[in-house]
């Protein structure tokens, strides 16, 4: 079912699934606004700490809601003051007692879950609260993680690609967390129960000076990253090492966990943190960690920023030249593509009126 005045912008991301609309942290009783799926929402919590997302668009005159102040429970649209509740409703006018059927803003079901604030962009009535992708990562006492985003001026599923074929580490992230031993080890991928999984595992390299400052390990390791790809837009990447001359019990795990969000056709949303399961007490070591994973995710906000401008339009179209390397992504973009296509049967049916 399409939203009442839903944007006809055409998107190629699949809009039956939730997706990160914010960190939890970041939502509070001030007005978020924030572009997703192409449409603009105004994100708060209610008195009670409830999550409410709106359209940002007030039902008068079109004027962000987001601009407005909220009193209460209600968004007070700041060009004629209409109030605008949590659930969309209109319940002031001023000087006016008839509130008109149509004075109403569109709602979007919000879940919190994993310290993450979910939204679900597509049919209200699809919205399985057991579908969020799991995060547990983020509060869970067995791991300690930093957070951080960044906004990228490129198409959601090219950080797909850049989290699925990790050997741009060795030439992309050279002073923090790749070295040439990266690109050179064979890569293994595969699809499974809907998801893709890429591995690499790293002998007998030399630390990267990421792996040195926050592992400690300073002669050779063995390492290992698998990325595991769940449609549409979530990466979490497994990584492990340990001295090459110990054993995979000596090892120290982290979980590099990705949730993209597609904002428009050409920019995407990127949330991203950084699990340990090791040194939990270490708060300098956290902001380290934080501190470099800021540094190498603005090297790769360059390049996705500089191919996003030399692809135009053709973000999806067949890789030119595909490299063994190009596996996993490729795999990703075909499930991604079938979801998509799937989904727009789906409204083509609907339009259609066949039930
Ligand atoms: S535009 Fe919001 S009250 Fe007029
Ligand atoms: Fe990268």
């Amino acid at each position: 079912m399409r939203h009442e005045g839903e944007s006809h912008m055409s998107m190629s991301a699949p809009k039956n699934f939730w997706y990160v609309a914010a960190f939890a942290a970041d939502v509070g009783r001030d007005l978020l606004a924030r572009t997703i799926l192409g449409r603009q929402l105004v994100i708060f919590r209610t008195e009670e700490g409830k999550v409410a997302i709106l359209a940002d668009r007030c039902p008068h005159r079109a004027v962000p809601l987001s601009l407005g102040t909220l009193i209460g429970d209600t968004i007070r649209c700041t060009y004629h003051g209409m109030q605008i509740a949590a659930d969309g409703s209109c319940s002031r006018i001023p000087c006016q007692d008839l509130i008109p059927g149509k004075a109403r803003a569109d709602t979007f079901p919000a879940i919190e879950r994993d310290k993450l604030i979910w939204v679900w962009m597509g049919d209200p009535a699809l919205a399985d609260p057991a579908a969020v992708p799991d995060f547990h990562w983020f509060d869970s006492p067995e791991w300690t993680a930093c957070t951080g985003y960044h906004h990228i001026a490129a198409n959601y599923q090219l950080l797909n690609d850049n989290l699925l074929d990790l050997s741009h580490e060795s030439y992309v992230h050279e002073d923090t967390i790749g070295n040439d031993a990266v690109a050179e080890a064979p890569v293994s991928a595969s699809v499974k129960d809907g998801k893709v999984y890429v591995s690499r595992e790293i002998n007998n390299c030399e630390p990267p000076p990421f792996y040195v400052k926050t592992t400690g390990f300073k002669t050779n390791i063995n390492r290992w990253h698998t990325t595991i790809f769940q449609p549409p837009s979530f990466n979490v990447i497994e990584n492990g090492s340990y001295p090459a001359d110990g054993n995979r019990g000596q090892a120290l795990e982290r979980r590099i966990l990705n949730m993209i969000t597609p904002e428009t056709e050409t920019s995407s949303h990127y949330f991203w943190g950084v699990a340990r399961a090791f040194l939990h007490e270490d708060a300098a070591l956290t902001a380290y960690i934080q501190e470099q994973i800021y540094r190498t995710f603005d090297q790769d906000k360059v390049l996705l920023e500089a191919q996003q401008h030399n692809l135009g339009a053709e973000t999806d179209a067949p890789f030119p030249v595909a490299l063994r390397t190009d596996a996993g992504p490729i795999q990703a973009r075909k499930l991604v593509r079938q979801i998509v296509e799937q989904e727009q049967q789906m409204e083509q049916m609907e339009a259609a009126g066949v039930k």
